[in-house]
């Protein structure tokens, strides 16, 4: 659906670019922001009009709920460019539709469609230079609302921010990534919050995902939390076994995030005839399927991550390397989506979302 209705916007330009010192072929993921950020306040129980203004500090109350109750909730988008120059979005009302899942569970109030659609795609045509063409260049787009209003008692906040801030991106991970799967430690609970891209979701992770970093890994897969005897997701993705020809992966539920880029993969294999398995998935099968060979990969997906290839994985203090494959699954399907994220292969899903000039 694209966006109709206007909504009143202000916009303040940055009186410079900092565009020309930015290395662009070597970019460490999320550390460099775009000239604008948009803000959006809400109070007196609305949103007000958003404001696109140079991108810089905020100021906010120490007692800002958010410091000390965690209310904030987050997305994570990608917009590309084409060879005509052309800027396009892969399946934003998805993350809008999130977002809003995520504040309600958060009891944040929803952000309306239109202020979502205008202020993303007014924001996107101002900092147009800084898509770069290429397949792998990508603009991060990070929305993301914070509770603001000052006040220890424990409760919802009355006061909000809605902001959006842009990162100029390549590859999330360099290197090669090898997971430990978790014995001890849960990301997430039956009636928590998994589903939700809380933010806290991700702060508790840091912990075990350091402890898991001494030990040589770069992330956890996260078991249930009953009984760690399935596997979930992985702290940036969501997670996809190929035992044989068959890919597995676990269902969506109020523990797992509900990923983009996961059910995308889902559609385009199905397409391809390949089997999926959306089920549960038992540690104990995975362990035996490495020993036995027919484990042939495991891989992530996500916005940032897109579809990362895992090279081995920890568990119960045994490694277990996985070969890497000329028929790659992850290789195939990973191209496969940025072609049509950078317009060069058809759209037969309608995924692709013109920012129009
Ligand atoms: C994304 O893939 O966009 C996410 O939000 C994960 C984040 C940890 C980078």
């Amino acid at each position: 659906m694209k966006n109709d209705a206007t909504i009143a916007l202000d916009i303040v330009k940055a009186p410079t670019s900092k565009i020309d010192s930015v290395d662009f072929e070597n970019l460490n993921f999320g550390h460099i922001f775009t000239d604008h950020m948009m803000i959006c306040d809400y109070k007196n129980g609305a949103w007000q009009t958003p404001q696109i203004k140079p991108y810089g500090a905020i100021q906010l109350d120490p007692a800002a709920k958010v410091f000390h109750y965690g209310q904030a909730v987050f997305e994570g988008m990608k917009a590309f460019k084409d060879d005509k120059d052309n800027i396009w979005m892969f399946r934003p009302e998805e993350n809008f539709n999130r977002i809003n899942k995520s504040s309600h569970r958060l009891a944040i109030p929803e952000f309306p469609r239109n202020h979502f659609f205008t202020v993303l795609e007014e924001l996107l045509k101002m900092e147009k230079d800084w898509i770069k063409k290429g397949f792998g260049n990508s603009l991060y787009i990070r929305p993301f609302v914070i509770a603001t209003e000052p006040g220890v008692l424990a409760s919802p906040g009355t006061e909000y921010k809605f902001m959006i801030i842009c990162s100029p991106a390549k590859s999330y991970y360099n290197g090669e990534v090898r997971v430990q799967f978790s014995e001890r430690f849960s990301r997430a609970a039956d009636g928590g919050v998994g589903y939700a891209k809380a933010a806290g979701n991700y702060g508790a992770q840091f912990y075990p995902t350091n402890l898991a970093k001494a030990e040589g890994f770069q992330q956890i897969i996260w078991t249930d939390a009953n009984s760690h005897e399935f596997l979930e997701e992985a702290g940036t993705m969501n997670i996809f076994f190929r035992i044989n020809d068959t890919l597995i992966t676990a269902p969506t539920n109020d523990r797992i995030l509900d990923g983009i880029t996961r059910k995308s993969l889902i559609q385009l294999a199905e397409e391809d005839g390949i089997n999926v398995e959306v089920r549960r998935v038992a540690v104990k099968e995975i362990v035996e399927a490495a020993k036995d060979g027919s484990l042939k990969e495991i891989f992530g997906t996500g916005t940032a991550a897109v579809i990362n290839p895992i090279q081995g994985f920890g568990h119960k203090g045994e490694r277990y390397e996985i070969k890497n494959l000329t028929d790659s699954y992850a290789t195939y399907f990973k191209e496969r989506m940025m072609k049509i994220q950078y317009n060069l292969a058809e759209d037969k899903f309608g995924w692709r979302y013109l920012v129009k000039e």
